[in-house]
């Protein structure tokens, strides 16, 4: 029987160019795989078409955005996912889930490797490649653009020489990576980090100078996850694709930004992720009100970590599954509203409520009538303060006490 390849289909040139590419360099018959998480643009079923007028011998679209949304999204958010402090790792996230519909979809046709359209310089070829082999460990992997020089001019001249039902272009300026969780565009005059990215790069958001009106509303989140929105219930999906159009409208979530990979190349990306920023920026105030301060400040550690893994394409990783189940504990009382106001470029929280808050209005106060009883904080002082004051007491006897001295200060020097 002809060996069979899973090449992973976006309807673009490159892997449209693959889908011959690889039958001629490996004799092996190629299905494709477009996953849906939400990238909008192009109809799916003329995808699949144009996979098959390429030359593949099935090609099928699996409808993954729900499961995206659910599954991947929301543990992202649980997570408050920022890499770097900025990138909501909205490519890093959907390269998982599509590595699972494409070995779902190996399995299903006897195929003996995977194929993807990612260059040999990014981060997706190994989130690809460390997700499908952490899933089936039996899989080959082939990045025809790395590993069969598929190069853009050569994908060029095989489309116009074969009459490939695809536009070609040598004049494609940006790279753009989508789903329901951002969009990603990098490349082109962007690679000079200098250049202000132009009106032309952005589809998610609308420009923050010139914003509409002040949008207001009331997220509800239980244990972590937004349920609904002004009162009307949402699956995580709605969730999100409502907080796009909201936030995208008052151009919240533009993100321009030198980021390192972890191929060692720091590279310039510019992200659009307004319901993504939105919705994380909401879920922080709601675990401010609801976590414990050494709760919160250990779960910072760790859903840094956790971003860091997923950046790293290890999703499928027994160390982020570990994490996982902390920060999962940690969303137990993570439920209550939210009152956010979207206005020219930011999200605001302005209110917040939750029955498992632990804010306490009665120690809290400074008015008449509070419950805090000021009188132990005296001792609390004394001894939390110890450790220091018998160090400095040391440091004098040794001629190295404090200086006082503005100047001597700024040297960094005692004496
Ligand atoms: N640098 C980002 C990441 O590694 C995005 C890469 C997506 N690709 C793109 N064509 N912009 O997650």
């Amino acid at each position: 029987m002809t060996e069979r390849i899973v090449l992973a289909y976006s309807g673009g040139l490159d892997t449209s160019v693959a889908i011959g590419w690889i039958h001629d360099a490996t004799g092996a018959d190629v299905i494709a795989c477009a996953v849906d998480v939400g990238q909008g643009g192009e109809d799916l079923e003329v995808i699949r078409q144009r996979a098959l007028d390429c030359g593949a011998v099935e090609a099928y679209v699996a409808d993954a955005r729900d499961e995206f949304a659910s599954e991947y999204c929301m543990p992202a958010l649980k997570a408050n996912a920022l890499y770097m402090d900025a990138y909501p790792v909205v490519s890093a996230l959907s390269r998982p889930v599509i590595a699972k519909h494409l070995v779902k979809a190996a399995k299903k046709y006897g195929a003996s490797a995977v194929a993807h359209g990612c260059t040999g310089k990014g981060n997706d070829q190994v989130r690809f490649e460390v997700s499908i082999t952490s899933l089936a460990p039996g899989l080959q992997c082939i990045a025809p653009v790395r590993d069969l020089a598929l190069t853009r001019d050569k994908a060029i001249d095989y489309a116009e020489k074969h009459n490939l039902p695809i536009t070609t272009t040598k004049h494609n300026p940006f790279s753009i990576d989508q789903n329901v969780w951002g969009r990603a565009i990098e490349t082109g005059f962007l690679e000079d980090i200098w250049n202000e990215p132009t009106k032309d790069v952005y589809n998610y958001t609308d420009d923050p100078a010139f914003p509409p009106v002040a949008d207001e509303l009331v997220l509800t989140f239980d244990h972590g996850i937004p349920v609904a929105i002004d009162g009307r219930a949402v699956s995580p999906l709605e969730a999100i694709q409502e907080m796009n159009r909201r936030a995208g409208a008052q151009g919240i979530g533009r993100i321009d930004i030198v980021e390192d990979r972890l191929v060692g190349i720091k590279s310039r990306e510019i992200y659009e992720a307004p319901g993504a920023m939105a919705l994380i920026e909401a879920h922080r105030e709601l675990e401010r009100v609801t976590l414990e301060r050494e709760q919160g400040r250990f779960k910072r550690e760790v859903q840094d970590r956790w971003t860091d893994l997923v950046y790293d394409g290890q999703w499928f990783s027994p160390l982020k599954r570990s994490l996982e189940a902390f920060i999962e504990e940690t969303q137990r009382y993570v439920s209550g509203d939210v009152r956010l106001r979207l206005h020219g470029g930011r999200a605001t929280v302005t209110g917040r409520r939750s029955d498992a808050s632990l804010y306490d209005f009665n120690l809290a106060t400074y008015d008449e009538g509070d419950t805090f009883d000021q009188s132990h904080a005296k001792g609390f002082i004394e001894i939390y303060g110890l450790g220091s004051k018998q160090a400095t007491a040391r440091d004098e006897k040794f001629g190295h006490g404090p200086s006082l001295d503005p100047d001597a200060s700024n040297k960094g020097e005692n004496e």
